[in-house]
């Protein structure tokens, strides 16, 4: 996407990382990576784009979206919260309004051992 895209127009760029990309999680060392790597993408953006407001959002799990009632068992085992739909909508639309520009990669919502 940001390859077809003129960056120099961007004034607001989120990305959607996860906590696995901080603490690592069993079974998910690609998920991992991929997200660890979606925030070395948001340091590199900010960089190239100090007008705009970078982040890399590193997300705990949510209450929704790709976790289902399963996963969300798994998280409960473990005593890991599940991040609530307007809770995660306000985060993210005043981190990216008005967020520090200088906080590039934002960790959100419980810490567990990988
Ligand atoms: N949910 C969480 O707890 C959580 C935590 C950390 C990070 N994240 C990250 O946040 C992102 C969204 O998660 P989510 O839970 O909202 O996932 P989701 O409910 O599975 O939604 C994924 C969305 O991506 C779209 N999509 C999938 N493949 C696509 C493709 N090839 N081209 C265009 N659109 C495509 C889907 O479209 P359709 O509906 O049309 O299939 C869907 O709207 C993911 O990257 C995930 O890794 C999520």
């Amino acid at each position: 996407l940001l390859a077809a895209i003129d960056l120099s127009q961007l004034r607001h760029v989120g990305l959607f990382s996860s906590a696995s990309a901080v603490f690592g999680n069993t079974g998910q060392s690609d998920y991992a990576m991929a997200n660890a790597w979606l925030s070395a993408v948001a340091r590199k953006l900010a960089a190239q784009l100090p007008a705009a407001t970078v982040k890399s959002f590193c997300w705990g799990p949510w209450d929704g979206g790709m976790v289902d009632a399963t996963l969300a068992g798994h998280f409960a085992t473990r005593g890991i919260s599940l991040i609530g739909l307007q809770d995660g909508a306000r985060i993210f639309a005043d981190q990216i309004l008005q967020g520090d520009k200088q906080d590039i990669e934002l960790l959100i919502g419980d810490e567990w051992a990988g």
